[in-house]
């Protein structure tokens, strides 16, 4: 069996540092918000992981059902002998693609929750001896610096997590994984649809309270590790649908006048009944939306997959 590698990119208390310029940033501005990669503590992992066996949170089975019909063709025209994932979390559907590509030799996943890729790369080391599995605790956001391992190199951003960034945000990433790539190396991207808003929100605000719950974790990683007294009781999970910027927004909305104290950043922050913080946004694209996108970051979209109700695509693209 070969070993697992774990490799922290960031010092142990960068991550710390981050939390606090994000905190402190997003809950004095207006309005409040704060991104969702804080969403992905332990518990936040294993909550993502319900969610995507909710009736309600289709896609996930969509993105699932097309790389059990495609993953051959990506294997043939990636031939990738290192795949890297960005924002791996449980690299559940990462098994098509491990399956499906003859010629790989490393495995690469990327991702902020550490329990999320020790567990993963554990069971996948078990399973697939022969494949070198090197885990990179990293912010995708940042610039991320990859083991020297073999090319063609296939790089993976499944489940729709590129629509977790802002449009700005979104262009420096992608313009920074063109920077990943040579040659030969390929992108392959899951992007979530636009559709019907009703069945975007009800993917969002799921019946059993388990996407109200992910979305108040965050309330609890504040409460945790920068000693702040936020009362999860206190807000409500809030999904509405955006038609101007084409994507859902996930809030939390005080319930009433509250002062919430945050020690570690030094703020007493007061909420106004009803005022709502913003936790995520996640957009959804149209095929000439993301092309024109990945073309700005000097991307060529060579191939387009969708899953048969037409929820979901795979994209693959090369360096233009
Ligand atoms: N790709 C998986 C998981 C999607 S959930 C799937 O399709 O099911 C989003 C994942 O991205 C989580 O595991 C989360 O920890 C990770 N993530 C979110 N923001 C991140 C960031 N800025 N850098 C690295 N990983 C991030
Ligand atoms: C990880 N990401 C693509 C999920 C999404 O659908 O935007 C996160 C999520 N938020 C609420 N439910 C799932």
């Amino acid at each position: 069996m070969s070993p697992l590698q774990v490799t922290r990119t960031l010092p142990e208390d960068a991550t710390d540092a981050a939390l606090r310029a994000d905190v402190h940033d997003g809950l004095t501005s207006v309005p409040k918000t704060l991104p969702p990669k804080w969403f992905y503590d332990a518990r936040g992992s294993e909550l993502f992981e319900e969610i995507t066996a909710l009736p309600e949170y289709y896609p996930t089975r969509a993105e699932r059902e097309i790389l059990a019909a495609r993953a051959g063709e990506i294997a043939a025209a990636a031939g990738a002998r290192t795949l890297v994932e960005l924002g791996s979390g449980s690299s559940e559907k990462t098994r098509y693609l491990l399956d499906a590509l003859t010629d790989l030799t490393t495995y690469v996943p990327v991702d902020v929750s550490e329990s999320a890729l020790t567990q993963a790369g554990q069971a996948l080391v078990e399973a697939r001896p022969g494949l070198c599995v090197h885990a990179l605790i990293a912010d995708f956001t940042a610039r991320l610096k990859l083991p020297d391992t073999p090319g063609p190199r296939l790089v993976a951003f499944l489940g729709g997590t590129i629509g977790n960034l802002l449009p700005a945000e979104r262009a420096g990433f992608l313009a920074s994984v063109r920077g990943l790539l040579s040659p030969g190396d390929a992108l392959l991207l899951g992007t979530d649809l636009v559709k019907d808003e009703s069945v975007l929100v009800r993917a969002y605000d799921d019946a059993a309270g388990v996407t109200a719950e992910f979305n108040k974790n965050v309330l609890a990683v504040v409460n945790r590790e920068l000693g702040a007294d936020f009362d999860a009781d206190a807000f409500d999970h809030v999904a509405l649908w955006d038609a101007t910027n084409e994507w859902i927004e996930m809030r939390l909305r005080s319930r009433t006048a509250q002062t919430v104290k945050i020690p570690a950043v030094d703020l007493a922050v007061d909420f106004a009944a009803g005022e709502e913080l913003r936790t995520e946004v996640s957009a959804k694209f149209r095929k000439e939306g993301i092309t024109a996108e990945l073309a700005a970051a000097g991307l060529e979209l060579t191939h387009w997959w969708t899953d048969a109700q037409g929820r979901f695509a795979l994209s693959l693209s090369t360096v233009r």
